[in-house]
């Protein structure tokens, strides 16, 4: 590989670890923002941000995928698709990320292929909401994009479950409304590259949201060979390359409510031996 290019807003801790990484190996590496594109047709080159051209990189990887309108986020899916098409490696593929950007869709593909995930309604209309509500009882209300635990709340009872939903209803968005698993502020994070685990972690809580955003702290964690067999393919259908795997647990058993197809390594690298971010340029190398 000589010239690497990284999607990405900010450098956040991954980039610099990526960039590093490169600079090491003599790779060239570039940083775009994903809200800059512009595509010619009928025309050379045909991708451009900030007027390098992404077709003469060997490979993109994904770190941010921005928020924005749906024609926003559709017309920077189809270029990711386009730079495939143009031969550029995407890291993870754009279909991938694609599939995982949405909660929804994400977990419709796991449930396909038997791996197990709470109890989930979605709906466009708050009177189906409402109904969804009286049937779970204590929910977790989530935006069908999103990480980080942003806009997620928890609601257990009818009077605030038909506040939100009011809320929700005003913004123009789909309900997601998933049963609350009680998992005592702990979950489990498997990290996968290549159709393998590589790393994997404990997420301890401050609150029921595990994310270490949110303050929860990462302990090294032995996954168990059928929550490392569920990791696995659920990488696999969602067809990422590399992907971060969200896993919470309780007295029934163990479900997975998030599969990343942007994950982090910060957190992960603090608890394991393994190198991560040499791992992963090893794996692009390849
Ligand atoms: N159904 C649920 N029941 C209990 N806790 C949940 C549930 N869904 C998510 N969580 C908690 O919230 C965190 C964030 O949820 P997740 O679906 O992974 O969204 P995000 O993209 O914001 O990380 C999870 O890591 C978990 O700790
Ligand atoms: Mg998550």
């Amino acid at each position: 590989m000589e010239k690497l290019g990284i999607f990405s807003r900010k450098r956040d801790w991954n980039v610099r670890k990526l960039v590093k990484e490169a600079e090491k190996r003599n790779i060239e590496c570039s940083i775009f923002p994903l809200t800059e594109l512009v595509v010619k047709l009928g025309n050379e080159p045909k991708v451009l941000c900030q007027d390098s051209s992404l077709g003469e990189f060997d490979t993109l990887v994904v770190r941010s995928t921005p928020l924005g309108s749906a024609e926003q986020i559709v017309f920077r899916m189809d270029v990711l698709h386009r730079l495939e098409n143009l031969e550029v490696k995407t890291f993870n593929p754009s279909g991938a990320i694609e599939k995982c950007a949405d909660k929804f869709y994400a977990c419709s593909l796991l449930e396909d292929e038997g791996i197990p995930v709470p109890r989930t309604v979605v709906a466009e209309k708050r009177e189906d909401a409402r109904k969804a509500f009286r049937e779970l009882g204590d929910v977790v209300i989530k935006p069908l994009f999103g990480s980080g635990g942003t806009g997620m709340v928890r609601v257990d009872n009818e009077d605030m479950a038909y506040r939100v939903f009011s809320a929700i209803d005003f913004g123009d968005s789909i309900f997601y409304i998933q049963e609350f698993v009680p998992h005592g502020k702990k979950d489990i994070r498997a990290f996968v590259l290549d159709g393998e685990v590589l790393a994997s972690m404990e997420r301890i809580g401050k609150t029921w949201k595990t994310n270490l955003v949110r303050g929860a702290e990462a302990q090294p964690y032995d996954l168990p060979p059928e929550m490392e067999e569920a990791s696995i393919k659920a990488s696999e259908v969602q067809g990422c390359e590399y992907a971060g795997i969200d896993i919470i647990e309780s007295d029934d058993g163990f479900y997975l409510v998030e599969v990343n197809a942007i994950p982090g390594w910060k957190g992960l690298q603090s608890t394991c031996d393994v190198e991560i971010t040499k791992e992963i340029m090893d794996y692009l190398e390849e």
